[in-house]
């Protein structure tokens, strides 16, 4: 019989963390379910929407070069187990029961399809078809193991960070990032989490708080924290290895603003922590459509440093951005 399950028609907000009116690079870590996030406080880890096949659609493209995307470095099983224990957790809350985990089995009536994760071995076994309203999307899928199911049935990128309760050392054990923006998870692996920021323009402050950081998101939390900038592309991510962004004048009807809405929760015993990254794509033309928010998004990005603007590629448009929406005709 046809799963009538229907889809999440809700659309995904219009996150401005900008609102403040400055650029920083700054850990901005807030308590999930405690903290305001734009007025009101949220608790939720993976957020379904009406992207939802959009984002199912990005994940199943990006597969054919998955090792681009797809990495591990030194995962412990004790902390595999831990960290698909936290991933599971949220689903069926976040999905609104549509995707359910009993202990044993991952069932999504989405994507009309459920298999048993063995978390001892971190496999996927006896994978189940039937009807979905997405389920033709993954029809041809052939999930690697449980965290690239887990992965395939959400919109967010997943990573799992290790730390070595007895050395106090840090390492990215874990990244399946199908939508990196202009950096390559290839790079990130094993390293620890100020050897991952080091590119990050103006990252001096972040990266000798790096121990402090690290100790908060392994002991504390759960945290939600977000990031953003202006892109020339409307896609979710931008995989070095496969997009070149070029450099280029600035167009306003083809600029987009990216937010990366990140949560981050710690794992049994400081051992290490989950982290889970959802890009929110809205046009430039969009988010100026109000002029209070244009202002603030102008002076955030007046506020940016040299190093800031190097590192975002804004080094030779962000005074054509910052001119266009303070004219007296930014709207469409
Ligand atoms: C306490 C937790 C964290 C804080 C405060 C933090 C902070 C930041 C900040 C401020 C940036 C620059 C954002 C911008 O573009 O404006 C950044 C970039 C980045 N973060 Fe984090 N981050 C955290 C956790 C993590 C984790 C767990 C990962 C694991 C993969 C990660 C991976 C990255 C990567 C890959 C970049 C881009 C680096 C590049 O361009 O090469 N972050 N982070």
């Amino acid at each position: 019989m046809r799963d009538m399950t229907p889809l999440p028609d809700a659309a995904p907000p219009v996150y401005t963390p900008f609102e403040h009116g400055r650029y920083d690079v700054t850990p901005g870590l807030l308590v999930l379910g405690r903290h305001a996030v734009q007025g009101r406080a949220e608790s939720h880890v993976y957020a379904f929407d009406r992207q939802l096949p959009e984002f199912v659609r990005a994940k199943v493209e990006v597969r054919a070069r998955l090792h681009l995307h797809y990495v591990q470095a030194a995962l412990p099983p004790d902390l595999r187990r831990a960290a698909l224990e936290a991933f599971l957790a949220p689903l069926a809350r976040d999905s609104g029961g549509a995707v359910t985990w009993d202990g044993q089995r991952l069932a999504n009536a989405w994507l009309g399809w459920s298999a048993r994760l063995d978390l001892e071995r971190g496999s996927v076994e006896g994978l189940r078809r039937k009807d979905g309203p997405l389920a033709h999307l993954v029809r041809e899928v052939e999930p690697r193991d449980a965290l690239d199911f887990i992965a395939l049935n959400v919109p967010e990128d997943l990573t799992v960070v290790a730390r070595d309760p007895a050395t106090q050392e840090d390492w990215q054990a874990a990244l399946h990032v199908c939508f990196p923006q202009g950096w390559d998870p290839r790079d990130k692996v094993g390293r620890s989490f100020a050897a991952v920021h080091a590119p990050v323009g103006g990252a001096g402050a972040l990266l000798s708080a790096a121990s402090r950081l690290t100790t908060a998101m392994t002991t504390k939390g759960p945290f939600v924290r977000f990031a953003w900038g202006l892109h020339a592309s409307g896609g979710f991510g931008a995989h070095p290895a496969l997009v070149h962004e070029e450099v280029r004048d600035f167009d306003p009807s083809s600029t987009w603003l990216r937010v990366e809405r990140q949560t981050l929760a710690p794992l049994p015993g400081g051992a290490g922590a989950v982290f889970t990254i959802r890009p929110y794509l809205t046009p430039l033309l969009e988010v100026a459509d109000d002029p209070s928010r244009r202002e603030r998004l102008a002076l955030a990005l007046v506020s940016m440093k040299v190093e800031h603007l190097r590192y975002k590629g804004m080094t030779s448009w962000r005074d054509d951005v910052v001119a266009w929406l303070r004219g007296d005709h930014p709207g469409r």
